[in-house]
């Protein structure tokens, strides 16, 4: 036979080849990492709350399809692995699995202002979606959100809001040029701290896994009464889409991931030379939770660390550079660092510190090679 290897078979093998990479990684064999390890459960659970963690970590990993509701309008991908995935199942995401969110700053001049349609690019549409077949032409800044950790997530719900109140100091009134403020988010029956997201956009984690499902999968979801996620879409699928059982497994396996283990080295001295230099005015190294302290290395508050000449989206009481401390647990495997991803190194990130974190870089740059190399052995240890 001759010419076998036409483009459209080159084109169905290449097609079949990406299939393995893309696919699902967990089935019934998989084993579940011991409990506080990495992917593993956040404590012992009684052989029901196993169960129930098994199945999430199921959903967490499904390839959903178009008949079950899978996008239409709008999607990233098809599973919420496809993006939390590195080291393992259920934290972060290579640069690959940023998202885009977009608008109009005026060149620059600002200032920020959101687009009909809204803030997020979609990267998968289908063609025959009605409305912003293509980016608005009036969009002139596209700002990269990097793909979080998602272990230990369960630990941040349990720190009460009074406790992340307490931190605040919007006027720096303490004069440490350190300004925290706490995002406040209406839920209908109050305000409540923002702890997640990028820029503190939501309260907790089952909003979020909410807000995950409809936005990043374009399923609808169960209504919990909090206004999170999408309740209809139009697609002609009867909602939810996501089905009960799955969603309730969904925000379960979420909510009990153990946050990321220690190296366990001796790193003493880094450790006091992060607080000795003001990194633990922000990243504070735990705060109470429910069941006893949690070891985060954030304030949960939101702070503008960047250079004056910064270009970012900006959302209700989240102004242009205003992001959220974000946790420093897992630090050594959940590169690349800050929202956008653009540090590749730790010492990078550090180097981006301006504005309320410009004594601390300044303090940083100011120690001996071997006192800067201690405290990078101090952070490649969390
Ligand atoms: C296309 C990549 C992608 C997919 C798919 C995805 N996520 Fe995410 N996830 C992100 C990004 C990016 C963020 C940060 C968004 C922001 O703050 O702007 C995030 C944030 C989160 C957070 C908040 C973490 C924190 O500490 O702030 C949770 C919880 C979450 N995702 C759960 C899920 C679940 C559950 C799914 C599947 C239903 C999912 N994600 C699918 C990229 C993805
Ligand atoms: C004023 C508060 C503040 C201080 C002080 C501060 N940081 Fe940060 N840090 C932040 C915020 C806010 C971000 C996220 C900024 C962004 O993503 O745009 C961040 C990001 C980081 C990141 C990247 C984390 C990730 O997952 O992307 C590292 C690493 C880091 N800081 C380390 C340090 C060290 C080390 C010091 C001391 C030299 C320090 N920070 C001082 C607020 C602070």
């Amino acid at each position: 036979m001759k010419n076998v290897l036409t483009p459209a078979l080159l084109f169905f093998f290449a097609l079949v080849l990406m299939v393995p990479a893309m696919a699902e990684i967990i089935d019934d064999d998989t084993p579940v990492p011991p409990v506080g390890d990495w992917g593993g459960p956040d404590r012992v659970l009684t052989d029901v709350e196993l169960e129930q963690w098994i199945r999430g970590r199921k959903v967490f990993d499904k390839d959903w399809r178009q008949f079950e509701g899978l996008g239409t309008p709008d999607m990233n991908a098809d599973s919420c692995r496809a993006c939390h995935q590195q080291p393992v199942i259920g934290a972060g995401g290579a640069l690959d699995t940023n998202v885009t969110q977009f608008g109009n700053d005026n060149g620059g001049a600002g200032p920020f202002t959101e687009l009909p349609g809204g803030l997020v690019a979609s990267k998968l549409r289908r063609p025959d979606t009605p409305g912003r077949e293509d980016a608005d032409p009036a969009a002139d800044l596209f700002e990269q959100r990097q793909t979080p950790s998602l272990l230990g997530a369960g630990l941040i719900d349990g720190i009460a809001d009074s406790v992340i109140l307490a931190n605040e100091d919007p006027l720096d009134n303490n004069g440490d040029g350190v300004r925290g403020v706490a995002r406040l988010i209406d839920t209908g029956s109050g305000l409540e701290v923002g702890k997640f997201g990028w820029k503190g956009q939501i309260p907790t984690v089952s909003d979020f896994v909410r807000d995950a499902v409809s936005n990043e999968l374009g399923l609808t979801v169960f209504d919990d009464g909090r206004g999170f996620g999408l309740l209809t879409d139009a697609d002609g699928i009867a909602d939810p889409e996501m089905p009960i059982q799955e969603y309730e497994d969904l925000i379960f396996y979420n909510q009990h991931l153990a946050a990321p283990p220690r190296a366990g080295g001796a790193v003493a001295e880094g450790e006091a030379l992060f607080t000795s230099i003001g990194c633990a005015t922000c990243h504070i190294p735990e705060l109470p939770g429910v069941n006893g302290p949690v070891p985060l290395y954030s304030d949960l508050l939101l702070h503008d660390i960047h250079d004056v000449d910064f270009r970012g989206t900006a959302e209700p009481d989240a102004p242009v550079g205003m992001y959220r401390t974000p946790p420093l647990w897992g630090l050594r495997e959940s590169a690349p660092y800050l929202h956008d991803g653009r540090a590749t190194t730790i010492q990078a990130a550090i180097e981006q510190h301006f504005d309320e974190a410009e004594n601390s870089r300044l303090n940083y740059e100011a120690l001996t090679a071997s006192e800067r190399e201690q405290l990078l052995l101090f952070l490649q240890d969390l």
